[in-house]
Protein backbone atom coordinates (compact mmCIF):
# COMPACT_ATOMS: atom_id res chain seq x y z
CA UNK A 1 0.00 0.00 0.00
CA UNK A 2 1.46 3.58 -0.90
CA UNK A 3 1.64 6.45 1.45
CA UNK A 4 -0.62 8.88 0.72
CA UNK A 5 0.75 12.43 -0.07
CA UNK A 6 -1.73 15.31 0.57
CA UNK A 7 -2.35 17.49 -2.09
CA UNK A 8 -3.19 21.14 -1.26
CA UNK A 9 -3.79 23.10 -3.92
CA UNK A 10 -3.51 26.82 -3.96
CA UNK A 11 -4.70 27.96 -7.10
CA UNK A 12 -7.59 30.44 -5.48
CA UNK A 13 -4.36 31.87 -3.17
CA UNK A 14 -0.77 31.86 -4.88
CA UNK A 15 -1.93 30.93 -8.47
CA UNK A 16 -4.92 33.78 -8.09
CA UNK A 17 -2.13 36.31 -6.65
CA UNK A 18 -1.26 36.59 -10.77
CA UNK A 19 -2.00 39.94 -12.35
CA UNK A 20 -4.46 39.49 -14.85
CA UNK A 21 -5.37 35.75 -13.15
CA UNK A 22 -8.09 37.32 -11.00
CA UNK A 23 -11.45 35.39 -10.69
CA UNK A 24 -14.69 36.35 -9.26
CA UNK A 25 -16.81 34.24 -6.51
CA UNK A 26 -18.45 32.21 -8.98
CA UNK A 27 -15.73 31.39 -10.61
CA UNK A 28 -14.06 30.27 -8.12
CA UNK A 29 -16.32 28.22 -6.92
CA UNK A 30 -16.77 26.84 -10.36
CA UNK A 31 -12.96 25.92 -9.59
CA UNK A 32 -13.09 24.50 -6.33
CA UNK A 33 -16.25 22.47 -7.26
CA UNK A 34 -13.72 21.13 -10.35
CA UNK A 35 -11.15 20.48 -7.67
CA UNK A 36 -13.16 18.41 -5.27
CA UNK A 37 -14.33 16.17 -8.19
CA UNK A 38 -10.18 15.85 -8.87
CA UNK A 39 -9.66 14.65 -5.25
CA UNK A 40 -7.71 17.29 -4.11
CA UNK A 41 -7.45 17.29 0.53
CA UNK A 42 -6.86 20.52 0.52
CA UNK A 43 -8.16 24.12 -1.26
CA UNK A 44 -6.89 26.74 -0.22
CA UNK A 45 -9.17 29.58 -1.05
CA UNK A 46 -7.88 32.42 -0.36
CA UNK A 47 -6.68 35.28 2.00
CA UNK A 48 -9.55 36.54 3.39
CA UNK A 49 -8.50 39.91 5.37
CA UNK A 50 -6.82 41.04 2.08
CA UNK A 51 -10.22 42.15 0.75
CA UNK A 52 -14.19 42.14 1.14
CA UNK A 53 -14.40 39.82 -2.02
CA UNK A 54 -11.70 37.28 -1.28
CA UNK A 55 -13.47 37.51 2.33
CA UNK A 56 -16.52 36.63 0.48
CA UNK A 57 -14.97 33.99 -2.08
CA UNK A 58 -13.48 31.98 0.91
CA UNK A 59 -16.58 31.82 2.55
CA UNK A 60 -18.80 30.91 -0.53
CA UNK A 61 -16.38 27.84 -1.44
CA UNK A 62 -16.44 26.48 2.52
CA UNK A 63 -20.66 26.27 1.81
CA UNK A 64 -19.77 24.82 -1.80
CA UNK A 65 -17.48 22.44 -1.10
CA UNK A 66 -17.84 19.17 1.25
CA UNK A 67 -15.02 16.48 0.80
CA UNK A 68 -12.18 19.20 0.77
CA UNK A 69 -10.52 21.05 3.54
CA UNK A 70 -10.83 24.97 3.23
CA UNK A 71 -7.91 26.69 4.23
CA UNK A 72 -7.85 30.41 4.29
CA UNK A 73 -4.45 31.96 4.73
CA UNK A 74 -3.15 34.55 7.27
CA UNK A 75 -0.22 36.43 8.57
CA UNK A 76 1.16 35.95 12.00
CA UNK A 77 -1.60 38.33 12.64
CA UNK A 78 -4.34 38.83 15.52
CA UNK A 79 -6.88 40.31 12.92
CA UNK A 80 -5.85 38.15 10.17
CA UNK A 81 -6.86 34.96 12.41
CA UNK A 82 -10.11 36.40 13.33
CA UNK A 83 -10.90 37.50 9.61
CA UNK A 84 -9.91 33.96 8.46
CA UNK A 85 -11.97 32.10 11.23
CA UNK A 86 -14.69 34.00 10.12
CA UNK A 87 -14.72 33.33 6.74
CA UNK A 88 -14.24 29.68 7.44
CA UNK A 89 -17.47 29.72 9.40
CA UNK A 90 -18.99 27.57 7.27
CA UNK A 91 -16.54 24.93 6.55
CA UNK A 92 -17.07 21.40 6.98
CA UNK A 93 -13.27 20.89 7.50
CA UNK A 94 -11.62 24.40 8.16
CA UNK A 95 -7.94 25.44 8.34
CA UNK A 96 -6.02 28.43 9.10
CA UNK A 97 -2.71 28.53 7.19
CA UNK A 98 -1.14 31.43 9.63
CA UNK A 99 2.63 31.81 9.61
CA UNK A 100 5.82 34.49 9.09
CA UNK A 101 9.14 34.78 7.39
CA UNK A 102 12.42 32.95 9.33
CA UNK A 103 15.23 34.23 6.84
CA UNK A 104 17.74 36.49 8.17
CA UNK A 105 16.52 38.54 4.93
CA UNK A 106 12.87 37.94 6.10
CA UNK A 107 13.62 38.67 9.93
CA UNK A 108 16.00 41.77 9.24
CA UNK A 109 14.09 43.37 6.08
CA UNK A 110 10.73 42.67 6.34
CA UNK A 111 10.19 42.75 9.93
CA UNK A 112 12.86 44.94 11.43
CA UNK A 113 13.29 42.01 13.96
CA UNK A 114 15.39 39.22 15.72
CA UNK A 115 15.11 35.25 15.42
CA UNK A 116 13.75 35.13 18.92
CA UNK A 117 11.14 37.49 18.49
CA UNK A 118 9.82 35.94 15.37
CA UNK A 119 10.75 32.75 16.81
CA UNK A 120 8.11 33.63 19.85
CA UNK A 121 5.50 35.45 16.95
CA UNK A 122 5.09 32.33 15.20
CA UNK A 123 3.92 30.29 18.17
CA UNK A 124 1.49 32.90 19.67
CA UNK A 125 0.21 32.81 16.17
CA UNK A 126 -0.30 29.18 16.01
CA UNK A 127 -1.54 29.42 19.64
CA UNK A 128 -3.99 31.77 18.55
CA UNK A 129 -5.52 30.38 15.45
CA UNK A 130 -6.13 27.34 17.74
CA UNK A 131 -8.68 28.95 19.54
CA UNK A 132 -10.72 28.94 16.51
CA UNK A 133 -9.67 25.49 14.41
CA UNK A 134 -8.04 22.38 15.55
CA UNK A 135 -6.18 22.55 11.78
CA UNK A 136 -3.90 25.00 11.58
CA UNK A 137 -0.86 24.80 8.65
CA UNK A 138 2.33 27.00 9.99
CA UNK A 139 4.32 28.52 6.95
CA UNK A 140 8.21 29.35 7.75
CA UNK A 141 8.36 31.90 4.60
CA UNK A 142 11.44 31.58 2.89
CA UNK A 143 12.34 28.23 4.64
CA UNK A 144 14.50 27.94 1.14
CA UNK A 145 16.78 30.47 2.09
CA UNK A 146 16.61 30.21 6.35
CA UNK A 147 18.98 28.68 8.17
CA UNK A 148 18.27 24.67 8.99
CA UNK A 149 19.13 24.72 12.70
CA UNK A 150 16.64 28.07 13.56
CA UNK A 151 14.13 26.57 11.44
CA UNK A 152 13.87 23.51 13.62
CA UNK A 153 13.46 25.33 16.12
CA UNK A 154 10.61 27.05 14.68
CA UNK A 155 8.84 24.03 13.25
CA UNK A 156 9.71 22.03 16.72
CA UNK A 157 7.92 25.18 18.74
CA UNK A 158 4.80 25.42 16.52
CA UNK A 159 4.35 21.98 16.50
CA UNK A 160 4.59 22.00 20.48
CA UNK A 161 1.84 24.67 19.97
CA UNK A 162 -0.23 22.51 17.99
CA UNK A 163 0.48 22.89 14.59
CA UNK A 164 -1.23 20.23 12.53
CA UNK A 165 0.84 20.73 9.33
CA UNK A 166 4.19 22.72 8.86
CA UNK A 167 4.97 24.25 5.36
CA UNK A 168 8.46 24.64 4.34
CA UNK A 169 8.01 27.16 1.47
CA UNK A 170 10.74 27.84 -0.79
CA UNK A 171 9.44 31.09 -1.41
CA UNK A 172 11.94 32.52 -3.76
CA UNK A 173 12.37 29.45 -5.69
CA UNK A 174 15.90 29.79 -4.76
CA UNK A 175 16.80 25.77 -3.76
CA UNK A 176 18.18 22.92 -6.04
CA UNK A 177 16.35 19.86 -5.31
CA UNK A 178 19.48 17.89 -3.22
CA UNK A 179 19.52 21.10 -0.99
CA UNK A 180 15.77 20.90 -0.62
CA UNK A 181 15.52 17.49 0.27
CA UNK A 182 18.30 17.97 2.77
CA UNK A 183 16.35 20.74 4.26
CA UNK A 184 13.35 18.35 4.79
CA UNK A 185 15.39 15.35 5.69
CA UNK A 186 17.35 17.35 8.20
CA UNK A 187 13.67 18.72 9.77
CA UNK A 188 12.77 14.84 9.76
CA UNK A 189 16.07 13.95 11.79
CA UNK A 190 16.52 16.93 13.72
CA UNK A 191 12.39 18.10 14.87
CA UNK A 192 11.37 17.03 18.10
CA UNK A 193 7.65 15.37 18.01
CA UNK A 194 8.19 15.96 13.76
CA UNK A 195 5.93 12.89 13.48
CA UNK A 196 3.14 14.79 15.27
CA UNK A 197 2.51 17.38 12.03
CA UNK A 198 2.77 16.79 8.17
CA UNK A 199 5.53 18.98 6.40
CA UNK A 200 4.59 20.66 3.34
CA UNK A 201 6.48 21.47 -0.02
CA UNK A 202 5.53 24.66 -1.13
CA UNK A 203 8.25 25.86 -3.58
CA UNK A 204 8.53 28.33 -6.69
CA UNK A 205 9.32 27.84 -10.04
CA UNK A 206 12.12 31.12 -10.62
CA UNK A 207 14.62 28.75 -11.66
CA UNK A 208 12.02 26.16 -12.88
CA UNK A 209 12.61 23.79 -10.54
CA UNK A 210 9.48 23.80 -8.11
CA UNK A 211 8.45 20.59 -9.33
CA UNK A 212 11.78 18.38 -9.02
CA UNK A 213 12.22 20.23 -5.49
CA UNK A 214 8.97 19.14 -4.12
CA UNK A 215 9.68 15.77 -5.26
CA UNK A 216 12.73 15.70 -3.76
CA UNK A 217 11.31 17.12 -0.59
CA UNK A 218 8.45 14.58 -0.90
CA UNK A 219 10.99 11.05 -0.57
CA UNK A 220 12.87 13.19 1.98
CA UNK A 221 9.88 12.69 4.20
CA UNK A 222 7.31 15.47 3.47
CA UNK A 223 4.06 14.35 3.08
CA UNK A 224 1.54 17.20 2.21
CA UNK A 225 2.54 19.27 -1.46
CA UNK A 226 1.18 22.09 -2.18
CA UNK A 227 0.71 23.33 -5.88
CA UNK A 228 -1.50 24.77 -8.32
CA UNK A 229 -3.28 23.73 -11.84
CA UNK A 230 -1.09 24.70 -14.88
CA UNK A 231 1.44 25.81 -12.15
CA UNK A 232 0.41 29.60 -11.84
CA UNK A 233 1.86 31.44 -9.29
CA UNK A 234 3.53 34.70 -7.93
CA UNK A 235 6.62 35.16 -10.83
CA UNK A 236 7.39 31.71 -12.49
CA UNK A 237 4.86 30.16 -10.70
CA UNK A 238 4.20 27.36 -8.39
CA UNK A 239 4.71 23.62 -8.28
CA UNK A 240 2.56 22.49 -11.02
CA UNK A 241 -0.31 19.86 -9.46
CA UNK A 242 -0.48 17.75 -12.39
CA UNK A 243 3.17 17.32 -13.03
CA UNK A 244 3.78 15.89 -8.88
CA UNK A 245 0.66 13.62 -9.70
CA UNK A 246 2.23 11.96 -12.69
CA UNK A 247 5.24 11.94 -11.54
CA UNK A 248 4.20 9.52 -8.68
CA UNK A 249 1.98 7.77 -10.74
CA UNK A 250 5.12 6.87 -13.04
CA UNK A 251 7.42 5.86 -10.50
CA UNK A 252 5.56 3.95 -8.44
CA UNK A 253 8.55 2.66 -6.86
CA UNK A 254 8.67 5.58 -5.20
CA UNK A 255 5.56 4.10 -2.88
CA UNK A 256 3.98 7.48 -2.47
CA UNK A 257 0.65 8.11 -4.08
CA UNK A 258 -2.08 10.49 -4.17
CA UNK A 259 -6.20 10.13 -4.18
CA UNK A 260 -6.40 12.27 -7.31
CA UNK A 261 -8.61 11.66 -10.24
CA UNK A 262 -6.08 11.62 -13.00
CA UNK A 263 -8.48 11.52 -15.61
CA UNK A 264 -9.87 15.06 -14.81
CA UNK A 265 -6.51 16.56 -15.29
CA UNK A 266 -7.16 18.02 -18.85
CA UNK A 267 -10.52 18.96 -17.80
CA UNK A 268 -9.05 20.99 -14.90
CA UNK A 269 -6.26 22.84 -16.67
CA UNK A 270 -8.46 24.04 -19.49
CA UNK A 271 -10.96 25.13 -16.97
CA UNK A 272 -8.61 27.36 -14.59
CA UNK A 273 -6.08 28.19 -18.35
CA UNK A 274 -9.63 29.43 -19.94
CA UNK A 275 -10.83 31.13 -16.65
CA UNK A 276 -7.97 33.15 -15.62
CA UNK A 277 -6.69 33.48 -19.05
CA UNK A 278 -3.32 32.05 -18.96
CA UNK A 279 -2.70 29.98 -21.95
CA UNK A 280 -0.97 26.74 -21.35
CA UNK A 281 2.34 26.27 -23.22
CA UNK A 282 2.18 24.20 -25.85
CA UNK A 283 5.14 22.04 -24.09
CA UNK A 284 3.73 22.08 -20.80
CA UNK A 285 4.18 18.48 -19.05
CA UNK A 286 1.05 16.95 -18.77
CA UNK A 287 -1.49 19.00 -19.76
CA UNK A 288 0.49 21.16 -22.88
CA UNK A 289 -0.87 20.36 -26.61
CA UNK A 290 1.72 18.89 -27.47
CA UNK A 291 2.38 16.84 -24.32
CA UNK A 292 1.24 13.31 -26.62
CA UNK A 293 2.08 15.07 -29.73
CA UNK A 294 4.57 13.09 -31.64
CA UNK A 295 5.72 14.76 -34.64
CA UNK A 296 9.45 13.54 -36.15
CA UNK A 297 9.92 10.21 -38.10
CA UNK A 298 11.50 8.09 -36.20
CA UNK A 299 8.91 8.73 -32.79
CA UNK A 300 6.24 8.38 -35.06
CA UNK A 301 7.35 5.44 -36.46
CA UNK A 302 8.20 3.29 -32.81
CA UNK A 303 4.93 4.97 -31.65
CA UNK A 304 2.53 3.12 -33.88
CA UNK A 305 4.68 -0.33 -33.82
CA UNK A 306 4.05 0.20 -29.73
CA UNK A 307 3.57 3.62 -28.15
CA UNK A 308 5.53 2.56 -24.62
CA UNK A 309 8.54 3.14 -27.11
CA UNK A 310 8.52 6.88 -27.09
CA UNK A 311 5.01 7.14 -24.05
CA UNK A 312 5.27 6.99 -20.31
CA UNK A 313 1.96 7.74 -19.72
CA UNK A 314 -1.38 6.75 -21.53
CA UNK A 315 -3.21 9.87 -22.57
CA UNK A 316 -5.86 8.24 -21.35
CA UNK A 317 -4.87 8.41 -18.25
CA UNK A 318 -5.07 12.11 -17.87
CA UNK A 319 -8.34 12.54 -20.00
CA UNK A 320 -7.08 12.71 -23.36
CA UNK A 321 -9.16 10.00 -26.02
CA UNK A 322 -6.20 9.55 -27.72
CA UNK A 323 -2.40 10.91 -28.28
CA UNK A 324 -1.80 12.92 -31.45
CA UNK A 325 0.53 12.11 -34.52
CA UNK A 326 1.09 15.25 -36.03
CA UNK A 327 2.58 15.57 -39.73
CA UNK A 328 5.19 17.89 -39.89
CA UNK A 329 7.79 18.01 -42.98
CA UNK A 330 9.88 15.73 -40.15
CA UNK A 331 7.34 13.02 -40.42
CA UNK A 332 7.92 9.46 -42.03
CA UNK A 333 5.87 7.52 -44.50
CA UNK A 334 4.46 4.96 -41.40
CA UNK A 335 3.02 8.27 -40.03
CA UNK A 336 1.28 9.08 -43.31
CA UNK A 337 -0.09 5.87 -43.98
CA UNK A 338 -1.47 5.60 -41.06
CA UNK A 339 -3.26 9.20 -41.10
CA UNK A 340 -4.34 8.29 -44.57
CA UNK A 341 -5.53 4.82 -43.76
CA UNK A 342 -7.48 6.53 -40.83
CA UNK A 343 -9.00 9.06 -43.94
CA UNK A 344 -10.13 5.98 -45.65
CA UNK A 345 -7.06 5.52 -48.05
CA UNK A 346 -4.75 2.21 -48.14
CA UNK A 347 -1.55 3.27 -49.56
CA UNK A 348 1.31 1.09 -50.45
CA UNK A 349 4.39 0.55 -52.02
CA UNK A 350 4.92 2.99 -55.19
CA UNK A 351 1.32 4.60 -54.75
CA UNK A 352 2.55 5.39 -51.03
CA UNK A 353 6.27 6.81 -52.20
CA UNK A 354 4.59 9.06 -54.85
CA UNK A 355 2.09 10.57 -52.08
CA UNK A 356 4.95 10.88 -49.38
CA UNK A 357 7.18 12.70 -52.55
CA UNK A 358 4.61 14.95 -52.64
CA UNK A 359 3.80 15.32 -49.23
CA UNK A 360 7.07 16.28 -48.07
CA UNK A 361 6.98 19.60 -50.53
CA UNK A 362 3.71 20.36 -49.11
CA UNK A 363 4.55 20.06 -45.64
CA UNK A 364 7.65 22.16 -46.71
CA UNK A 365 5.77 24.94 -47.18
CA UNK A 366 2.81 24.69 -44.60
CA UNK A 367 3.38 24.58 -40.60
CA UNK A 368 0.03 23.24 -40.44
CA UNK A 369 -1.04 20.36 -42.75
CA UNK A 370 -4.79 19.38 -42.66
CA UNK A 371 -6.75 16.10 -43.82
CA UNK A 372 -8.45 18.08 -46.29
CA UNK A 373 -4.41 18.88 -47.85
CA UNK A 374 -4.10 14.95 -47.62
CA UNK A 375 -6.92 14.19 -49.44
CA UNK A 376 -6.38 16.48 -52.22
CA UNK A 377 -3.03 14.68 -52.21
CA UNK A 378 -4.29 11.24 -53.06
CA UNK A 379 -7.05 12.92 -55.31
CA UNK A 380 -9.86 12.17 -53.05
CA UNK A 381 -11.31 14.96 -54.33
CA UNK A 382 -11.79 13.56 -57.94
CA UNK A 383 -12.81 10.39 -56.60
CA UNK A 384 -15.28 11.59 -54.31
CA UNK A 385 -16.84 13.94 -57.12
O1 LIG B 1 5.57 31.24 -1.17
C1 LIG B 1 5.23 31.38 0.01
O2 LIG B 1 6.03 31.43 0.94
C2 LIG B 1 3.80 31.48 0.29
C3 LIG B 1 3.38 31.49 1.72
C4 LIG B 1 2.47 32.63 2.00
C5 LIG B 1 2.82 30.17 2.10
O3 LIG B 1 3.00 31.48 -0.61
ZN1 LIG C 1 3.92 30.77 -2.48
Amino acid sequence: MADKLYIFDTTLRDGEQVPGCQLNTVEKIEVARQLELLGVDVIEAGFPVSSPGDFNSVREISKAVTQPTVCALTRAVEKDIEVAADALKYAKRGRIHTGIGTSDEHIRYKFNSTREEVLQRAVAAVKYAKRFVEDVEFYAEDAGRSDNEYLARVVEAVIKAGATVVNIPDTTGYCLPAEYAAKIAYLMEHVDGVHRAVLSTHCHNDLGMATANSLAGIVAGARQVECTINGIGERAGNTALEEVVMALRCHKELGIDTDIDTKRLTSTSRLVSSLMNMPVQANKAVVGRNAFAHSSGIHQDGVLKNRESYEIMNPEDVGLSDNAIVLTARSGRAALKHRLEQLGYLLEGDSLAKAYEKFLVLADNNKNIQDEDLLALVGAKEKKD
